[in-house]
């Protein structure tokens, strides 16, 4: 089986972190984001992927290449208009032709069962079949509706608070047979959730939702994109590069400590990071490489990505800075700096 990674948003809601990645590859706890749904594959046995890109495929194509490093092999559908979620996956066909394939939204980190939901779909005879989660607000999501036996009956996409029926969402999992890329036209632009989802079901194919009680997030917004980092490192996902680890606080190559600095984890100090005299890594802030923290700053549930500068005696708290963002005063909770970003 063969799998498909939608890669191709554009990310607005996570600028200005988005303003040089796609948020696909925005950093997660020591690795690009993409790295979480290829592990996931693999431990399906799934190892050969597609990338639908669109938005900056460059800087996708620089870190993953032809997949060799993370033992996969990754092809590239490339789109010189963003061709929507469905169209997307259409462009990707030439790719995994031929046998069911496993089409993945490429900002949601779960731990959902893909060999599970596999099996599920054989058993239901399923054409396609989607993987679905509880949330609590799922007012920003595709509503999904299920009948006892498991098949879907309904679904909204994005609906308004009244519309709001249940609570069961489109986790952005798809399992489909190679029939399915028929219903979708080539070459415009085609939203799998409001074209193909409601042609399935006015078709009446056998179309069905696999429900997961695990974890599951979206990372395409600031605040659900630091939170994840604390679910990690309290245990939700194995880190996929190797850390050194001490107590509660992983370390990278090369990290300086000077006298009274302090990390109190779980934490993650990246390759070269330099703790100035008295610098405090509180509980849940993970810094990338080549950081430096000036002598007393203190950093809690923060997320620094490589090159940062956080200036003397300045107290952060979630917040995130991008590549080589400068903290020179305190931020107040919430604060986003882009790369190069100072304040
Ligand atoms: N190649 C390509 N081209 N990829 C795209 C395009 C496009 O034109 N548009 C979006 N994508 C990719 C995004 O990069 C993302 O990985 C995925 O498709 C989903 O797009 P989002 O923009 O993140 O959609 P959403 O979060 O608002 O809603 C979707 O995900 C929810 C779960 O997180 C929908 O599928 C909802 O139904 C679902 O509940
Ligand atoms: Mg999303």
């Amino acid at each position: 089986m063969k799998a498909i990674i939608l890669v191709g948003g554009q990310g607005t809601r996570l600028r200005p972190l988005t303003d040089h990645i796609p948020k696909n590859i925005v950093p997660l706890c020591g690795a690009p984001f993409l790295h979480y749904p290829i592990a996931q594959l693999k431990k399906a046995g799934i190892k050969e992927i597609a990338f639908s890109v669109g938005y900056k495929p460059q800087a996708i194509r620089k870190v993953y290449g032809d997949g060799r490093k993370l033992g996969v092999k990754i092809h590239y559908a490339l789109e010189k208009e963003p061709l929507g979620t469905g169209g997307a996956i259409k462009n990707a066909e030439r790719f995994v032709k031929g046998s069911p394939v496993v089409v993945l939204n490429g900002d949601i980190l779960t731990d959902l069962p893909l060999k599970k939901m596999i099996a599920f779909h054989q058993r239901k005879k399923s054409k396609a079949t989607l993987g679905l989660v509880r949330v609590e607000d799922s007012t920003a999501y595709g509503l999904v509706l299920l009948d006892k036996g498991g098949r879907i009956t309904r679904f909204l996409e994005k609906p308004t608070r009244e519309e709001s029926v249940t609570d069961t969402i489109n986790a952005g999992v798809y399992l489909f047979e190679p029939s399915v890329f028929d219903l979708i036209p080539p070459k415009v632009n085609y939203s799998a959730e409001r074209g193909l989802f409601p042609g399935l079901l006015e078709s009446k194919a056998p179309f069905y939702g696999y429900v997961w009680g695990g974890y599951w997030q979206d990372i395409g917004t600031p605040r659900k994109y630091l939170t994840t980092h604390w679910d990690i490192l309290k245990g939700a996902f194995p880190l996929p590069v190797k850390f050194r680890k001490k107590g509660q606080v992983y370390f990278g190559k090369g990290v300086r400590l000077a006298k009274g600095a302090r990390v109190t984890g779980p934490a993650i100090i990246g390759d070269g990071s330099i703790l100035e005299a008295g610098a405090q890594i509180r509980p849940y802030t993970v810094l990338g490489a080549g950081c430096r923290v000036k002598a007393g700053g203190t950093l809690s549930k923060s997320v620094l990505w490589d090159g940062v500068l956080v200036a003397p005696g300045i107290h952060l708290e979630e917040v995130v800075l991008g590549q080589k963002a400068q903290a020179l005063s305190n931020l107040p909770k919430g604060t986003v700096l882009g790369d190069g970003g100072r304040m």
